[in-house]
């Protein structure tokens, strides 16, 4: 079911949208507990930067996933501040912040109780790291509480863009960092950009890595696939094969003939 409707439930009512994306999100927690799989992005390849990050060597089989968050997270500084993550999903993001970036304190948000207990348990461990269930649109925090917010490829899922992104501006102290990436249906540029145009935040960097995501969907295609292989029932995989992006699936037809993009968006609140 997933694999027919996905391209199209970035365009539906915005109630069903979201209340699909939470019955998804819901049931991929629950799955591969124990795989160590971690990240549920695109992933990126830098086309013009040979320079790569160094990597533990424990951290690079998700080396093209934690790509884009470096690459998110190059324009905002971290360092000893309080960093938000909306839609940490498996943690594996957040838990590369909070060991790489040194931050004060990093929280990862999900509104996937399984996706936050999954996370919690996998990363105990990590000292300056928690996890805590909560809504994008209605963030559980008091104004002015964080220094830098970031968002990876999970607005799509949102009801309402505009309610996040207040959410963003309220919870961000002065001076603070945003700093979002994802995916929208060409159709959908205009309407994202006018809502961010709206925004009290100053944008500090944008650009379309469309190319450098399907560039890292070619370097994990054979990976997916095995995972998928291993720990999916049959029945459902193609909704798994289109949901990851391999090759041919719909979403990767999309951003190479051009009808979805990748964009990327840093912010600073004033
Ligand atoms: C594609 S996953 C990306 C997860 C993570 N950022 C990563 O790159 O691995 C999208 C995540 O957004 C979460 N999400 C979707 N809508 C949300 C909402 N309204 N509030 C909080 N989390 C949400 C989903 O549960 C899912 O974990």
């Amino acid at each position: 079911m997933i694999a027919k409707i996905f391209i199209s439930l970035l365009r539906i009512s915005p109630k069903f949208q979201r209340a699909m994306w939470k019955w998804w999100y819901q049931r991929l927690a629950k799955r591969a507990t124990d795989s160590g799989w971690t990240f549920m992005n695109y992933g990126y390849i830098s086309l013009n930067d040979n320079s790569s990050i160094d990597l533990k060597a424990e951290d690079e089989s998700n080396r093209l996933f934690i790509q884009l968050y470096d690459y998110a997270l190059s324009q905002i500084p971290l360092e000893n501040k309080k960093v938000l993550e909306v839609g940490s999903g498996r943690g594996g993001g957040a838990s590369f912040i909070a060991r790489y970036y040194n931050p004060k304190l990093m929280t990862g948000l999900d509104y996937s109780r399984s996706a936050i207990e999954l996370s919690n348990k996998i990363y105990n461990n990590v000292s300056n790291l928690k996890f805590v269930k909560g809504d994008a649109e209605n963030l559980p925090f008091d104004d002015n509480t964080f220094d830098a917010v970031i968002n990876v490829e999970s607005s799509h899922c949102y009801g309402n863009m505009k309610s996040f992104l207040n959410e963003v501006c309220r919870v961000l102290k002065k001076g603070g960092h945003f700093s979002w990436v994802d995916l929208r249906g060409k159709d959908m540029i205009k309407d994202t950009e006018s809502v961010f145009a709206e925004l009290d935040l100053k944008c500090i960097h944008e650009q379309t890595i469309t190319s450098e995501v399907i560039e890292a969907l070619d370097g994990i295609h054979e990976r997916k696939m095995e995972m998928i292989k291993l720990h999916v029932p049959k029945f459902i995989q193609p909704a798994f094969k289109d949901f990851a992006g391999v090759k041919n699936s719909k979403i990767y037809n999309a951003f190479n003939d051009g009808s979805a993009v990748y964009l990327a968006k840093a912010f600073q609140k004033s």
